[in-house]
């Protein structure tokens, strides 16, 4: 029922060279094609994008929507809609195994509306494997691009609309950084805002700089730019995101430290929180620490992820730092900001790990006492050094040290929050609390959530709260009098 248009609108040589000139002129052509397509249906299109993965992929998913909304797409709330995009993570097999689950089931939705397009975006589709298995198993499948065409999403959509069959369109590496194309906000007070893609890092049991390419910064300008367009917009919180923030500006032409990025960022009119992640503990500077101290913006939050408290494990894991260093920063880090809160991640039973190894981890928790922490299983990623390592550690014994470590962090992240209790602090509040329609739920600088009473008109805006009781990881509280 689809693709039957009375003409072709693209124009092979009217087609812009540069960019985003080029995914403008495509915009307008889909915007045609989805007017049609409107009027064939008698209501207008819709589309639902569901992010899989992390903040950068959230981040990607606020640029596929603002395109898709551009052309002229209304977005559902469900995936019953029709465009539906699954933006996938392929960091652990579970997040792949998410997809794949999900995959069968959109086949039966799709048959049941004709003008329903499904398109497969994200990390996962730059594993080659991956895009086999969908090619062969799910040819119901109309789009699947990777991470670094992402730019190009509505060239890929005016392909979609004019070819039959699977559109494939998955690039290696990436060419350029494209600036200045639409993107929808999912929240209109506070946004995520990139200052560089990739990694360069290469631990060794991570997939992303594999999936994500070479890092690459974006410039300062672009970056302050697009911040205080955000700031003129209403947006009163920003976190800049990147695999390794630390490294940030090194390969520029002008190279420039993420510190003073942030002294920058923290000229900027209206802005009044700035957030980022992640750092990498190799390369968090002083200079950094010491611009965190002085500033009035950034928030009190600091997620600096661990991996293992080993430094034997560290070296395997090419962390390129080791256990004492780990120590004595966080330590660096109390002493010049002792309100800040620490957060981490770790991942158990990576291989050759020992029970003394897996002690060191729990070491390092008991001493730095983190404010709270993501706990992972390793997982096995094809391609990575570390699949290939011997000695994997066998899934009952990491089990039993993930519960044991999931203890010691609970009981941790329970005493910092309890340390609160009866304080006073700043609030931005960030929504209805999707239990108790009389509440509202805001954020902290240092990151902890707390629910209070309050209505609609509070959202966007930062307020003194009373954190009257700590509910271990969370508090109830009421507007400061
Ligand atoms: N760039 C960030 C992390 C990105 S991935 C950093 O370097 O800290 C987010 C987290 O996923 C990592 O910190 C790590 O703890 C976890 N992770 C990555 N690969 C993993 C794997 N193969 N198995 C289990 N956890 C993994
Ligand atoms: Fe993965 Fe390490 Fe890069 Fe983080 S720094 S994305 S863990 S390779
Ligand atoms: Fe993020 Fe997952 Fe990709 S964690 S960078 S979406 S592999």
């Amino acid at each position: 029922m689809r693709r039957t248009f009375d003409l072709r609108l693209v124009d092979k040589r009217r087609i812009p060279e540069s960019e985003p000139e080029r995914q403008y002129y495509f915009m307008d052509i889909a915007k045609e094609y989805v007017r049609q397509l409107a009027e064939q249906k008698g209501a207008p299109l819709t589309f639902y994008v569901k992010t899989f993965g992390c903040q950068m992929n959230a981040r990607d998913s606020e640029k596929l929507r603002g395109i898709l909304e551009y052309i002229g797409y209304v977005g559902a709330d469900t995936e019953d809609a029709d465009f539906l995009i699954y933006n996938t993570c392929t960091v652990r097999e579970n997040a792949n195994n998410k997809v794949y689950g999900r995959l069968g089931g959109l086949g039966r939705l799709k048959k049941k509306n004709p003008y329903m397009l499904l398109g497969l975006c994200g990390c996962m589709m730059q594993e080659p494997s991956v895009a086999e298995r969908i090619r062969e198993s799910y040819p119901f499948v109309d789009l699947v691009f990777g991470t670094h065409n992402l730019y190009r999403f509505a060239e890929l959509i005016v392909t979609t609309f004019e070819t039959e069959g699977m559109t494939i369109d998955i690039w290696e590496a990436a060419d350029r950084i494209v600036e200045d194309l639409p993107q929808d906000r999912s929240y209109r007070f506070k946004s995520c805002v990139n200052i560089m893609f990739g990694c360069d890092n290469f631990c060794s049991y991570c997939i992303v700089p594999y999936v994500r390419g070479r890092e690459r910064s974006r410039e300062p300008e672009e970056i302050l730019r697009e911040m205080k367009e955000m700031a003129e917009d209403g947006v009163v919180e920003i976190m800049l995101l990147g695999q390794n923030v630390n490294s940030y500006g090194k390969t520029l032409e002008h190279p420039m430290t993420f510190a003073e990025l942030l002294r920058r960022a923290e000229q900027i009119e209206g802005l009044q929180r700035i957030r980022f992640m992640t750092s990498h503990p190799k390369d968090l500077s002083d200079e950094l620490i010491s611009v965190m101290r002085d500033s009035k913006k950034i928030c009190r939050h600091l997620h600096l992820p661990l991996q293992s408290g080993s430094s034997r494990m560290l070296k395997r894991m090419n962390r390129r730092y080791d256990k004492e260093h780990y120590l004595a920063l966080a330590e660096r880090i109390r002493a010049a900001m002792p309100d800040i809160a620490l957060t981490t991640d770790i991942i158990v039973g990576f291989p050759g790990e020992t029970e003394e190894d897996f002690e060191e981890t729990l070491d390092v928790v008991r001493k730095v006492r983190f404010d709270s922490a993501f706990t992972f299983l390793y997982s096995r990623r094809t391609g990575t050094p570390a699949a290939s390592m011997e000695d994997q550690v066998p899934p009952a014994v990491m089990k039993e040290r993930f519960d044991r470590l999931l203890a010691e962090v609970q009981a941790c992240a329970a005493e910092r929050a309890m340390a609160l209790q009866g304080q006073r602090r700043p609030a931005l509040i960030e929504e209805i609390n999707e239990q108790d329609g009389a509440l509202v739920t805001g954020r902290l600088s240092n990151n902890a959530v707390v629910h209070l009473p309050g209505t609609a008109e509070l959202i966007g805006k930062i307020v003194d709260v009373e954190l009257l009781e700590c509910k271990g990881f969370y508090y109830m509280g009421r507007i400061a009098r």
